[in-house]
């Protein structure tokens, strides 16, 4: 698909439901025993494979009027598949599913996915799991396909050794099943959702500083839950406005939890503007609920930054967004402490780099990161996703901003988090 220039680039549109919280959502009323009406769930690639995975363990999930109506199995209800169950692309249902399975006594099931997936790490839960009690037996001992034999689980104290928002969320999900208090304890904060949809459900997740800790054995007890739209695919048009000359664009109900806005603060500190009211830092507890707002961005000069280690997991998924910032700033761009990008849906180290170079930039992997120098903008050209949705929508921003614009192969990759993203470009750009 081609992206050209665009002389023109203003407008307003809702921000797409949020993927983590989707998937959330979706696994969270399949452990619960009494129907979750869930409104605002992603329609994409992704969460489609969380719902036709709870479908497989026994939940029911009815699609009604504006809302899915998913009625669950309980803690230790998920029923045998006879067949794996296919994760698809979605690294977060291969790594959040495993500590509900765990809990199952005496039962155990097979996950797999595409190609994509079976390059990634798996044994980053199966320690804690087998710690817990449970076995996860991988292939090679770290990758899918991979079984989870299910049993009864005895609670722990882990410390995460890298700050992982699905890791941590494996663990609290087993914990539910474990005998007293499990406690995850953090390097440095990552995305909260689990623990808030938690609390929504009446568990007792408490947190202290880098410390949170769910009961075992408390029933899940959660009406509805509403899906606010997700700031990593709003981060596009973010980024899109700063660098495209004269845009202006609103993005309506974005959820600005202050664990996931570590881009806009990043994109603020380079000189962008963005208006709307973000979550403050670290609110005080565990909140039962996930905050949204409208952002207005708009285009200015930017300069580069350098983005420290513990702002990483704050903006996980939007460096690659930092690294196209930095071609259109004054000076360097510089991502440290990010070495997880290189198990993401790609080498996100090296397929940023690559494609930024391959339109003209001037970028540099290290080996936790990248740096790139503002070279006044890209020329254009021709890149290929792989089959990662979040380089192949940057391809497409870049082609807005570019001076010849920008060819994406495999550009059907942006379904995975983001099916309507080719529209809602078209009517921004009027074209
Ligand atoms: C996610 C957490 C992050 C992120 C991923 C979604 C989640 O992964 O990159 O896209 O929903 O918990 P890690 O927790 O592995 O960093």
């Amino acid at each position: 698909m081609r992206f050209d220039p665009a002389p023109r680039l203003r407008g307003s549109l809702v921000a797409p439901p949020d993927k983590s919280i989707s998937h959330r959502a979706a696994l969270i009323a399949a452990m619960a025993t009494e129907p979750v009406r869930i409104t605002g769930y992603l329609d994409a690639a992704d969460t489609r494979s969380t719902l036709e995975a709870v479908r497989r363990l026994g939940a029911s999930v009815e699609a009604g009027p504006g809302a899915l109506v998913v009625r669950g199995v309980g803690l230790q209800g998920a029923r045998p598949t006879g067949g794996p169950i296919d994760v698809g692309n979605a690294g977060t249902l291969m790594r959040l599913l495993p500590g509900w399975l765990a809990a199952q006594e005496g039962r155990s099931w097979t996950l797999d996915g595409d190609a994509s997936i079976r390059r990634r790490p798996v044994d980053r839960i199966a320690e804690p799991l087998a710690r817990m009690g449970a076995r996860i037996e991988a292939t090679d001992g770290r990758f899918p396909p991979f079984a989870v034999h299910g049993t009864r689980l005895t609670a722990i104290h882990y410390e995460l050794p890298v700050a992982s928002a699905q890791v941590k969320s494996c663990v609290l999900l087993a914990g539910l099943s474990a005998d007293g208090a499990t406690t995850v304890t953090e390097p440095a904060p990552s995305r909260d959702h689990t623990e808030r949809m938690l609390a929504a459900a009446g568990v007792a997740v408490q947190r202290h500083g880098r410390h949170v800790t769910v009961q075992g054995g408390e029933a899940l007890a959660l009406d509805r839950v509403h899906v606010p739209g997700d700031p990593s695919s709003a981060a596009f048009w973010l980024a899109a406005a700063a660098i495209v000359p004269g845009a202006e664009l609103t993005v309506r109900n974005t959820g600005t939890n202050w664990t996931r806005t570590g881009f806009i603060r990043i994109l603020e500190r380079m000189g962008g503007i963005v208006e709307g009211e973000l979550e403050a830092a670290d609110p005080p507890g565990v909140p039962a609920g996930e905050p949204v707002a409208d952002l207005v961005a708009r285009h200015a000069p930017l300069r580069g930054t350098v983005v420290e280690p513990e702002e990483v997991p704050l903006a996980i998924d939007e460096l690659p967004l930092v690294g196209l910032l930095g071609c259109f700033a004054e000076g360097e761009t510089v991502v440290t402490g990010a070495q997880e990008l290189r198990v993401k849906e790609s080498d996100r180290i090296a397929a940023v780099v690559g494609a930024l170079n391959a339109l003209g930039g001037d970028a540099e992997a290290t080996e936790d990161g990248f740096v790139v120098r503002g070279t006044g903008g890209l020329r254009g050209g021709a890149i290929d996703s792989g089959g990662d949705h979040r380089i192949a929508m940057l391809g497409a921003i870049a082609g807005l901003a570019s001076r010849e614009g920008v060819e994406v192969r495999a550009m059907e990759a942006a379904a995975v988090s983001y099916p309507g993203f080719a529209d809602d470009l078209r009517t921004l750009t009027g074209r």
